[in-house]
């Protein structure tokens, strides 16, 4: 099925229900493909990707450092866990604080909405997650003092459509100066 962007876009939904059934390396390789096509501050590329497919480390992340949501939904099963890092230090290097404090977030929030939109074109599911301990986390996958863990997205195919949320109207968010 192709969708136009805009559809693509509106399709998207979180997904927190996957099956039981693996994601191709194919198109995880792809999806980092995506990933680091996203734009960053002065093409700084702050990113690494850390792709969790071993049952254990998941599980222990999901225990250890997920709020107790997130701990409700991803324990009953995630297939792929992506770690989304960056070292602020670099974005910091070329903007001071306002690289380390806003554009390393952005960068990295551009290379996870990539994932995602591109996870749906792919017929994947995927949350963004944003609630869990980083020091907890960043232990579990032995990052190191530079490296910070920004977001983690869940990716596998969806046991059943997300649920829409409620939107806000386009005259509540978008006002125009002509
Ligand atoms: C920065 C950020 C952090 C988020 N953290 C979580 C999270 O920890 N757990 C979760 O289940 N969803 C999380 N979400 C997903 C939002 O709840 C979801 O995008 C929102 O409810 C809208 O639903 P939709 O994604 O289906 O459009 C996060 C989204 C963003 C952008």
């Amino acid at each position: 099925m192709e969708y136009n962007i805009i559809e693509l876009l509106k399709k998207r939904r979180s997904i927190r229900k996957y099956l039981d059934r693996p994601v191709e390396e194919e198109k995880v390789e792809k999806l980092m493909e995506a990933a680091t096509a996203a734009p960053s501050a002065g093409n700084s590329q702050p990113w690494e990707f850390i792709v969790i497919e071993n049952e254990g480390v998941i599980t222990k992340l999901v225990d250890d450092t997920m709020s107790t949501f997130n701990k409700s939904w991803m324990s009953k099963g995630v297939p792929v866990l992506i770690a989304v890092c960056a070292k602020p230090v670099t974005v910091a290097k070329k903007y001071g604080d306002r690289g380390r404090n806003l554009y390393v977030i952005q960068d990295t929030a551009a290379a996870i909405e990539n994932i995602l939109i591109s996870a749906t074109a792919m017929g994947l599911g995927t949350c963004w997650i944003g609630a869990f301990d980083e020091v907890k986390a960043s232990e579990i996958m032995d990052l190191g003092a530079d490296l910070r863990v920004y977001g983690f997205v869940t990716l596998g195919y969806a046991d059943g459509e997300g649920k829409k949320p409620r939107q806000r109207s386009l005259s509540d968010v978008v006002r125009y100066i002509k």
